[in-house]
């Protein structure tokens, strides 16, 4: 099933998630249905608070972008209660995108080489060295369970010039190809 993405502006996009037990209820219908949300609006990651669930849990699907990024080939994620340690501290700049901010795209620096920990979809342990577009997708889902979004890595000179594309977002007057949930009205 599709789920509405959440978008900027929503608060649940910027709270921190919870850490998610093998308790959690339906928990492979929903990493399902992420993924199945993920393919439909063409994205390549998603976390979790994207679709109004605060818990520490991504979806990625690399693959896509394994023309230009040959290190996503075939790489197919689920993250749950993933740990981030950085290797190399040197960042580097390209362009991203988000789902929760339709029509932008725009320079973040990152790190290229993490160690990341993580447990799979049946809570077996996972540890891999990442690099590259690979590395970026993970740190950019990532901050989505801290509540943080790739804004907020941009310069405020930058974030100024694009202010008015933002609040067309959070007073819902975007666009979006896939199923959204706007920022609740203020009143
Ligand atoms: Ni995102």
């Amino acid at each position: 099933m599709k789920l509405p993405v959440y978008l900027y502006g929503h608060p649940l996009l910027r709270k921190v998630s919870e850490p998610v037990g093998e308790d959690y209820p339906d928990l492979d219908r929903l990493i399902d249905d992420m993924f199945e949300t993920m393919y439909y609006s063409e994205g390549v990651g998603l976390a979790a608070p994207q679709i109004g669930k605060n818990i520490r849990l991504v979806v990625i699907d690399a693959d896509p972008v394994a023309d230009t990024h040959p290190e996503c080939a075939g790489r197919k994620l689920t993250l749950i209660n993933p740990e981030i340690e950085v290797l190399e501290g040197e960042k580097i700049t390209r362009a991203e995108g988000c789902l929760s901010l339709p029509g932008l795209s725009e320079n973040v620096g990152r790190v290229e080489k993490i160690r990341l920990k993580w447990l799979d979809r049946d809570f077996t342990p996972r540890e891999e060295v990442m690099e590259g577009f690979l590395s970026r997708i993970v740190q950019h889902e990532c901050d989505h369970l801290e509540g943080k979004m790739y804004i907020d890595h941009v310069s405020p000179i930058r974030r100024q010039l694009i202010r008015g594309k933002l609040n067309d977002i959070v007073n819902g007057k975007t666009k979006c190809d896939y199923p959204a949930k706007y920022a609740p009205r203020r009143r």
